[in-house]
Parts: C-alpha cells; sequence; structure tokens
C-alpha cells in the first residue's frame, strides 16, 4: 500500500498566518504540520510516499522533508497541484505514484494521538473499495459527516446545516485503485472544488465503503487558529506521534 499527504490549499481559514506560507508548515507544537500526518504513515508502517503541495510555498518542503531518509525512508515522492481544485483533484495527480496499489491518504493537517496500524491492517486484508475512519465531534457541521444505519455508512453530508450524526469524517482515507476513475467522473461543487465526500460517497453506493471508529484523539489543525492552538496543547500534553 502507498501513502499520500495532500498538503496543497491557500489555508485561507488562518490568515493572516498563511500570507507568507503553507498551512502545512506551521508549528504544531515543536514540529511542523506536515510532519505528523508524515509519521502517521510511517508508523502504519507505509515506505512508499508522496507529498502533494501547491501555491507558493511549494518548495519549502523539499528543504523540510528532502529525501526522506532522516524518517527512515528511502525516497520522498513530491508533485505540485496547480489551482485550487480541492482534496480529490490533489489525490488524482497521485495517481502515476499509485500504480495500481491500494492508497492510504493522510490531510496535511490531520494530527491524531494514536496509530492506525490496525485500521490499515483491516483494510489490507479488504477485498475492494474503500475505508474512512469516523471520530466523534462537538461540531461536525465543520466536516463531513457521516449518515450512519448502526454502525453502517450510508452517506457522507459536506458541512451540513444540521448533521445527522455527532460524527466527522476524518482526513484519513483508504481507497482502492478504482478511486481514480472515480475522480475523474466528479463534477466541480459550488465551491469549484472535486470533493472528497462525492468520492466517498461513489463508494458508498457501490457497496464497498467500510468505517471504524478512530481511536484516541483527533485534530484538523488546518481549520481554524482555534484547532491549530488545540493540536499544540494536545501534543504538548500527550506527545503525539510525531517525527524526531
Ligand atoms: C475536509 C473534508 C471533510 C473532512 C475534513 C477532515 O474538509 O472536505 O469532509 O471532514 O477535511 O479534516 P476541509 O477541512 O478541507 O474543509
Amino acid at each position: 500500500m502507498k501513502g499520500i499527504v495532500l498538503a496543497g490549499g491557500l489555508g485561507t481559514r488562518l490568515l493572516p498566518l498563511t500570507k507568507i506560507t503553507n498551512k502545512h508548515l506551521l508549528p504544531v507544537y515543536d514540529k511542523p504540520m506536515i510532519y505528523y500526518p508524515l509519521q502517521t504513515l510511517i508508523n502504519a508502517g507505509i515506505k512508499d510516499i508522496m507529498i502533494v503541495t501547491g501555491g507558493n510555498n511549494a518548495g519549502e518542503f523539499l528543504r523540510l522533508l528532502g529525501n526522506g531518509r532522516r524518517f527512515g525512508l528511502k525516497d520522498i515522492s513530491y508533485t505540485y497541484q496547480e489551482g485550487e481544485g480541492g482534496i480529490a483533484e490533489a489525490l488524482s495527480l497521485a495517481e502515476d505514484f499509485a500504480d495500481g496499489e491500494k492508497v492510504l491518504i493522510v490531510l496535511g493537517d490531520n494530527v491524531i494521538g494514536k496509530d492506525i496500524i490496525r485500521e490499515k491492517e483491516e483494510f489490507e486484508k479488504q477485498k475492494e473499495g474503500a475505508k474512512i475512519l469516523i471520530k466523534k465531534v462537538s461540531h461536525p457541521e465543520n466536516f463531513g459527516v457521516p449518515v450512519l444505519n448502526g454502525d453502517k455508512v450510508i452517506g457522507i453530508e459536506e458541512k451540513p446545516k444540521k448533521p445527522k450524526s455527532q460524527y466527522a469524517v476524518t482526513g484519513i482515507y483508504m481507497y482502492d485503485s478504482r478511486v481514480f476513475d472515480i475522480i475523474k467522473t466528479l463534477e466541480r461543487s459550488d465551491r469549484g472544488e472535486l470533493e472528497i465526500t462525492d468520492v466517498n460517497n461513489a463508494y458508498i453506493k457501490a457497496g464497498t465503503m467500510t468505517c471504524s471508529e478512530l481511536d484516541g484523539w483527533w485534530i484538523d489543525a488546518g481549520s481554524s487558529p482555534e484547532n491549530l492552538a488545540e493540536a499544540t496543547q494536545l501534543v504538548m500534553k500527550t506527545g503525539a506521534n510525531n517525527l524526531g
């Protein structure tokens, strides 16, 4: 299975912090934000990793992460997203890199307290389809929200005004190689993006989506200054998995 960190976007919700840099390079306690999703992949046993970035500061990722040897990797692959086409568009750039294998994706601003080895192994055994990880949150309306029937997810609504569950779909996604064909069928949303929620709903419709509740804390550090500060607090107090 290959790993992908999606680290593009303009980070407008964190302005003015993001006026001169990419949000994934901002500090979360004592490390740049992107270290955490990278470590999530490495801890899950993924060795082949691509970073998708964009904007004016793409070169800084190379300066920061280099060839990955420091983190026990043989190499890191990079690609560049032009414009603001959304998470699913960023993912489509990794099609050749994935080369027919399953992929484990972590959004570059998602920081977690525990590893996801169990979830990754479950997905390795899954014959086909996709897997999402969900987490109970106090403000689901800020996220993709799963509509649940027991422990089965029957739909996902992106930032709904009236959430149908107390859960958020975290930015950790596992897909089989069909994901790239699904992205090619998507239409742009009202905000002009290819939405990852539409990808997930396509798998749900096909009956091949599974869903697990994430252990330990989860935070979308790049979605507001408050979350960025909370991520720092959580890492400082509990020591998330992070790169040395
Ligand atoms: C994205 C997804 C959303 C998901 C969230 C997790 O939202 O669109 O479904 O719940 O990531 O971090 P964004 O934070 O890019 O608005």
